[in-house]
């Protein structure tokens, strides 16, 4: 393995996966992946890195303090970019006891061995050293339909335990920069989709539903509205950061792309009509099936990223119209990808959230 090393958790799920491959094609250190493989994570997303032998897997829990203490002891990483978590809303609200854990006592054991390595650290290394928390748009709680967008400095104000086990984490790091002087920078980002995302969120399961002619559930009326970025420009903004993002600062990530869930269905359906017109029910928004809404649904997100525009010059490269159809192209063309993580325990998770 070379010196210059990054290390990343939670690198086999969606963002990760998506982070590690965009790292080894655009800069020149070496990545080690923590993951833990719970159903969100898939090696099989990583086939294209592991013929780069600057790349290599380890599987772990972030919760293993000894585990990863003897890891940063071993392997020196310049930076730790922290993605691993408990990521799906729905599944917070049927058992939230896997998200305090991982969520909020892993990023504890991570920032607690990360504080104890970088405290042994002299020099140049002392001075470059970086922990970069991976956080969401839904700590700040829910806007109404003409609230301003979020800021860094809006209040906390999360809804869900999945969201309340991301604001304890967004603390923790702040508090380990304020107390201990940790090198710490966390970014704040609105609802990612593209390649590699597994079909419980939205854009996967519509496409995945209704090119095989099931019911796509949308929840409540379908005016919920969320502020969608194709994954790899969420990616080019946390290596910005990592590079030139200030010390103890946060940084909101966001497409400025509004929408609401129906006419993101209603756009995924008209692609597919496109794309798939002899797929059994077309056209394919003849699916919709509005079902019962999810408990405490935040109503609208929005992100104001002035501050990483102006700090750091990142602007997203993709339209949302670029980002869907590249998403849905993506899906038809690996639809042995998708099969693969649709097995048992998804069949399980399916039938207790919609009553299939
Ligand atoms: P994901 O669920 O697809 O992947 C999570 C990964 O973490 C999986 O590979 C899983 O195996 C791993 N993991 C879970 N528990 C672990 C543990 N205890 N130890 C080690 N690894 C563990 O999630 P994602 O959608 O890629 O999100 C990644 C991060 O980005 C999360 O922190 C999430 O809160 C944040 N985020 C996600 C979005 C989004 O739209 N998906 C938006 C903003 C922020
Ligand atoms: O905002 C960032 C967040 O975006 C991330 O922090 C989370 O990790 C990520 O999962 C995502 O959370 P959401 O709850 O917004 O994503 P999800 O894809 O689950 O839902 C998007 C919207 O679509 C939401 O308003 C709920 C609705 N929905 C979702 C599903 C799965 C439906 O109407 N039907 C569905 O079947």
């Amino acid at each position: 393995m070379p010196a210059d090393i990054v290390l990343v958790t939670g690198g086999a799920g969606f963002i990760g996966s998506n982070f590690v491959l965009q790292w080894l094609s655009a800069e020149t250190s070496a990545v080690i992946n923590l993951d833990k493989l719970t159903y969100a994570g898939n090696p099989s997303n990583l086939t294209a890195a592991t013929s780069d032998p600057r790349y290599r897997f380890l599987q772990g829990d972030i919760c293993d303090r000894e585990f990863i203490a003897e890891l940063l002891i071993t392997h020196r990483p310049r930076a730790i970019v922290h993605f691993a978590a408990e990521s799906h809303v729905d599944r917070s609200i049927h058992g939230p006891d896997d998200f305090i854990r991982t969520n909020v006592s892993g990023t504890f054991s991570l920032l607690e061995e990360a504080r104890a390595y970088w405290s042994g650290l002299t020099g140049d290394q002392r001075h470059r050293f970086r922990f970069l928390h991976v956080s969401t748009d839904e700590v700040y709680g829910s806007l109404g339909p003409t609230d301003p967008a979020f800021t860094e400095t809006t209040g906390y104000a999360p809804n869900s335990p999945y969201s309340a086990s991301k604001a304890a984490s967004d603390h923790l790091v702040r508090a380990y920069f304020h107390t201990y002087g940790l090198p710490v920078v966390t970014t704040n980002c609105s609802n990612n989709y593209g390649p590699f995302q597994f079909p419980e969120k939205l854009i996967p399961l519509v496409i995945l539903h209704a090119i095989s002619g099931k019911a796509i559930p949308v929840y409540g009326d379908g005016q919920n509205v969320r502020d969608w970025l194709y994954v790899a420009d969420h990616c080019d903004a946390i290596r910005m950061v990592l590079r030139q993002g200030r010390i103890g600062e946060t940084y909101n990530i966001g497409g400025r792309n509004e929408l609401k869930n129906l006419d993101v269905v209603n756009t995924i359906c008209a692609a597919l009509d496109e794309f798939r017109p002899n797929d059994p029910v077309v056209p394919h928004r003849g699916l919709i099936k509005f079902v019962t809404d999810r408990p405490g649904h935040d109503r609208r997100y929005a992100m104001d990223t002035r501050k990483i525009e102006s700090e750091l010059g990142w602007r997203p490269r993709e339209t949302f119209e670029t980002g869907i159809h590249k998403t849905v192209r993506w899906y038809l063309d690996n639809e042995a990808w998708a099969q693969g993580v649709t097995s048992g325990n998804y069949r399980q998770w399916m039938a207790k959230q919609y009553s299939l």
